[in-house]
């Protein structure tokens, strides 16, 4: 059995394969593999380990060809993945929603939380410029984190344990929107679902923990913004194109918003959609970012690993793999 790796991950799943002695093949420069490499690289295989910068789509198909039967994304997300395409050739598709990318991406999101309100990252680099004069009472006052509102967009598994978090640690309100009510949630901690206006208007911090499909693409746009207090914070940790990022430039502009944690860009790799505009996300000290590291802590990033690789050999031993994408 041959199998196709696009780039270096952590080491647990590759030892996994290994053990099962499958022909592996790793792409050897670490870097994104660029489309023609990748459409050469799946020819043959039978099975493929992608990453969510890797585009798996009919024509990945068609280059790798019938033997193939399964792609197993190294990402919870798989937006990446054409999967009606996907069905009409019987080629399983898997994601990797170990327990531990849950713990970690609410970590991360609640890190940016924190940072936001406690000006983190600009006091980091006053102090290091040598800035500090001595004790000053106004000196880069924050916001308070406790009692205030956190409203959570998507309340799925990263959403529930984000709202852990803000609950029982930092002692904050949480409301959350998603398609369908959470009764888990709603039980636990006695809140209703709110419609989206309802939960921008009344939230001070908002967190996107939602996938990437058309209905959400843009879902926090110009009239989006418009309803949030202009002390309120975005969070988003889920997909760059869930924001509309001209949307938010020009929020931050007007200063409609106080400010936004992001971890994943609307045209990433770029930061800015525009890098030529002088005043884009990042020349804004309100703005935290963070290159798509939510998930980055070297045990979620194993945990990920032995789940792809679990994905793979269930696939290529005829067995339902644990993490159908659907
Ligand atoms: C990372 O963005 C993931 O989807 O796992
Ligand atoms: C601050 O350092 C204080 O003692 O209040």
């Amino acid at each position: 059995m041959k199998i196709f790796v696009t780039r270096q991950i952590p080491d647990q799943g590759i030892k996994m394969l290994k053990n099962k002695k499958y022909q592996l093949q790793i792409y050897p420069k670490d870097q994104i593999i660029p489309r023609a490499e990748l459409l050469k690289s799946v020819k043959g295989v039978d099975a493929l380990l992608s990453l969510l910068t890797d585009k798996i789509d009919e024509k990945l198909f068609q280059a790798a060809g019938p033997q193939l039967k399964v792609v197993a994304n190294y990402a919870v997300g798989f937006d990446n993945i054409n999967l009606e395409a996907a069905k009409k050739r019987k080629v399983l598709i898997t994601n990797t929603p170990a327990p531990e990318v849950t713990e970690t991406v609410a970590e991360h999101t609640f890190a940016l939380i924190i940072s936001l309100a406690h000006h983190i990252p600009e006091a980091d680099r006053f102090a290091k410029a040598g800035k500090y004069k001595g004790w000053n009472p106004n000196l880069l006052l924050g916001a308070d984190i406790y009692n205030k509102t956190l409203g959570i967009v998507g309340m799925g598994r990263i959403g529930f344990a984000l709202a852990q978090r803000a609950v029982k640690g930092f002692k904050m309100k949480v409301i959350y929107h998603d398609i369908k009510p959470n009764p888990d949630f709603e039980k636990e901690y006695s809140s209703k679902l709110v419609d989206l206006p309802t939960l921008l208007k009344q939230s001070d911090f908002i967190s996107l923990h939602v996938p990437l499909l058309p209905t959400t693409r843009h879902l926090m746009s110009h009239q989006q913004f418009k309803l949030m207090k202009p002390t309120a914070y975005l969070i988003n940790t889920s997909r760059g194109p869930v924001v509309d990022e001209k949307a938010l430039l020009v929020a931050l502009k007007k200063k409609q918003i106080a400010g936004a944690g992001l971890d994943v860009f609307e045209c990433e790799p770029l930061i800015d959609c525009d890098i030529h505009d002088s005043l884009a996300l990042k020349n804004f000290d309100n703005v935290i970012l963070t290159p798509h590291i939510a998930s980055a802590s070297l045990e979620t990033r194993q945990a990920m690993s032995r789940l792809a690789a679990e994905n793979i050999i269930a696939a290529l031993e005829g067995k339902t793999p644990p993490n159908l994408a659907k």
